[in-house]
């Protein structure tokens, strides 16, 4: 019988396959690794402000204590934003008030909060807690990067889901005594970076007999 196609078609045949094949893998690794970048996630990105606020000047400079802006830190799940009041109290009679300040009158003036834009939320699904970590002794700098030498303030980690699981799964090493969780020279000493005892109070359970974490079940950051 005679051949229907030729060596030569067959030969062209397998290399447009071997071709497709690879294009389908690098296609999908260069998704896989934009996914996982930090630009895919805005890392870097300052967002705009109503007042070019800096944390190198009041946090860093002046050496302001991030919960005398951010209240909440310790007790609540939002670390909380100040208010106009807070901004104001210097910056009304202490030194001369410019035009810049023009957005907190008018925020005091409308007894509303000023309006600043987030570089951190996360998606509606997901749920976070400020108090829980704070008290688990994890530093605002693990997240949130050096925050007090930023000009502009930015995104330092992705803040998805991978980097909330890869602290869950292990968070020992990047745990402190809780006493020591806003000191901004903490520099961990030779036998108290294992600090289990601090974190994993949540107990665990079996799930079809499979031991499961409550840091990484679906339902502790969803809901
Ligand atoms: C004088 C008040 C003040 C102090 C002190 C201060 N912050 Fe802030 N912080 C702000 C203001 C205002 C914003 C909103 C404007 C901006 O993002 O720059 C902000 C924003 C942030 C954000 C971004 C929030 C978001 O929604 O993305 C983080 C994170 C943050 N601060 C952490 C810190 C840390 C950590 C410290 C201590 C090292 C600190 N702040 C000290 C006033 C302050
Ligand atoms: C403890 C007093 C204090 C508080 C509270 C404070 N500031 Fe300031 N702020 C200062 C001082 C001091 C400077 C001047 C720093 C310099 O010129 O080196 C300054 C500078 C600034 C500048 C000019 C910054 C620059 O880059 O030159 C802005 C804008 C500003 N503050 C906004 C704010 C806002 C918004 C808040 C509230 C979230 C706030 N400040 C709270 C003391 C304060
Ligand atoms: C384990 C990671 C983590 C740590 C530690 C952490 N944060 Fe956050 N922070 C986040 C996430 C995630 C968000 C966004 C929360 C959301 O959208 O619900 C956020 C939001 C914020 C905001 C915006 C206002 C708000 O409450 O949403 C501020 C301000 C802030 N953090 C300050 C701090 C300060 C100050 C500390 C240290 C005392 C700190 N954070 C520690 C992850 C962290
Ligand atoms: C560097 C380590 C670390 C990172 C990063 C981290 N966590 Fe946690 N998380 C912890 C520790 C430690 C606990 C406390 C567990 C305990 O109570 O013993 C915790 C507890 C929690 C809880 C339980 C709070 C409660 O109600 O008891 C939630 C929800 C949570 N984390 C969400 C997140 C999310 C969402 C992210 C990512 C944006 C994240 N975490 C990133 C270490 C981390
Ligand atoms: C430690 C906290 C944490 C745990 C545990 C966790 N997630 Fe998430 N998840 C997040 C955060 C934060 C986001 C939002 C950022 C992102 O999309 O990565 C997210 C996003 C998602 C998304 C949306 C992804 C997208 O592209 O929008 C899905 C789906 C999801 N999670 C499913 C799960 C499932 C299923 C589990 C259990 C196996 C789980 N998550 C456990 C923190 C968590």
């Amino acid at each position: 019988m005679a051949q229907i196609f030729t060596p030569r078609a067959d030969a062209r045949l397998r290399l447009a396959l071997i071709v497709g094949a690879g294009l389908v893998i690098l296609i999908g690794a260069s998704a896989f690794a934009w996914v996982r970048s930090g630009t895919a996630w805005a890392v870097g990105e300052p967002a705009p402000q109503p007042i070019p606020f800096s944390h190198a000047v009041h946090a860093g400079g002046l050496g302001l204590d991030c919960r005398f802006c951010h209240a909440g830190v310790e007790r609540m799940a939002g670390a909380g934003m100040p208010s106009a009041e807070t901004c104001l109290g210097c910056h009304d009679r202490v030194w001369n008030v410019t035009a810049q300040f023009a957005p907190l009158r008018a925020a005091l003036a409308r007894g509303a909060p000023v309006q600043w834009s987030s570089v951190s939320r996360l998606p509606d699904h997901a749920r976070f807690d400020h108090s829980a970590h704070t008290q688990a002794g994890v530093a605002c700098s693990t997240c949130h990067g050096e925050v007090q030498e930023m000009p502009r303030t930015v995104k330092a980690e992705t803040l998805n889901m991978g980097f909330c699981l890869d602290c869950h799964r292990d968070p020992a090493p990047n745990q402190r005594p809780a006493a020591a969780v806003m000191a901004r020279d903490y520099v961990p000493t030779d036998g108290t970076r294992d600090l289990r005892p601090y974190g994993l109070q949540v107990q665990r359970y079996e799930h079809f007999g499979v031991e499961v974490s409550p840091m990484t079940r679906c339902s502790t950051c969803h809901q």
